[in-house]
């Protein structure tokens, strides 16, 4: 069973040629939402990749909320474990995605600021989950909570970097793995992270007991692995035709701590999780982008 504690938004994306530059209205966008946030995205991918998951999180007592809660009421393996605040905002972003699939991306985060310690310390305390995930949309307090049961309850914890906050270096050495991209690489370490070589170069001064992950999109992956003397080894990306980036991260973090909750090994977890995302890519949209397992081993047969 993973435990993912994290955020929840309404994503409200419009598709458009290219980004517009300062000052300037483009009127050619194409229009949808969708549920989304990182910490739901994460516990979808999970879901989707069949483990049972629970989503820890805070939601407003609104049109948002009432969205994505029906959006999702058929999602085998979920339960959202939702503190409602009233009077706040379900956490919303504005997305914007341009036709090589990159995009831009603005939250508000409403009812995520309002995450509770006490909430998510009931629900660990009843639920006693064996993986427990982790991102940086959420407060710093109750990122920190978990982190302090984490060896009293006896959990393993993933951590995904996303979006960077300053106290990512206070507690980056406590989970038992990190999972960060180049963006989030360069600004925890201070040195350019752009390619392979160059998250090679910061993982050989990583001076910390966990394994970590730097995810580089069509670079792959590249892996310090703790378990092997801190081996550090490369993991190519799957070559798709990009349609939408948005949730690809979360699908990797998610399919990530599922394969390793199932009792994949550390190598075959990030190659499922790589291949999670490639699919993810290929598609619109975040939540309703990531594929479902057999998707997954569908898409890698395709490449035998
Ligand atoms: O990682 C993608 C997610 O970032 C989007 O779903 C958006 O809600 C923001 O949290």
């Amino acid at each position: 069973m993973i435990l993912i504690v994290g955020s929840i938004n309404i994503d409200f994306t419009i598709k458009v040629k290219r980004f517009p530059e300062e000052g300037e209205t483009i009127t050619d966008g194409v229009f949808f939402q969708s549920p989304g946030g990182k910490g739901l995205n994460q516990a979808v991918a999970s879901a989707r990749a069949g483990e049972k998951t629970f989503l820890v999180c805070s939601v407003g007592n609104d049109v948002f909320w009432k969205f994505i809660e029906d959006y999702l009421k058929n999602e085998k393996n979920l339960t959202i474990l939702p503190e409602v605040n009233k009077g706040f905002s379900t956490g919303v972003a504005f997305i914007l995605v341009d036709d090589k699939g990159k995009n831009k991306i603005v939250v508000s985060p409403g009812a995520n600021a309002k995450l509770s310690s006490n909430h998510v310390r009931q629900v660990l305390e009843q639920s006693n989950p064996r993986f427990v995930v982790l991102q940086c949309e959420i407060p710093f307090d109750v990122v920190q909570t978990v982190m302090e049961m984490k060896n009293k309850l006896n959990f393993i914890v993933v951590f995904n970097t996303a979006p960077f906050k300053s106290w990512v270096r206070e507690i980056i050495h406590i989970p038992d793995f990190v999972i960060m991209n180049e963006v989030e690489a360069k600004q925890i370490f201070g040195k350019d992270v752009k390619d392979k070589d160059s998250a090679v170069v910061v993982l050989k001064d990583y001076p910390f007991h966990n394994s970590v992950m730097i995810t580089l999109g069509k670079d792959g992956v590249v892996l310090l692995n703790q378990e092997k003397g801190k081996k550090i080894s490369h993991f190519p990306a799957f070559e798709v035709d990009v349609v939408d980036t948005t949730g690809a991260g979360d699908t990797f973090a998610g399919y990530f701590s599922a394969m390793m909750s199932a009792g994949k090994d550390l190598e075959e977890s990030i190659n499922l999780a790589q291949a999670a995302s490639a699919v993810c890519v290929t598609r619109e949209g975040a939540v309703k982008s990531i594929p479902k397992f057999h998707e997954v081993l569908a898409f890698l047969q395709t490449l035998k």
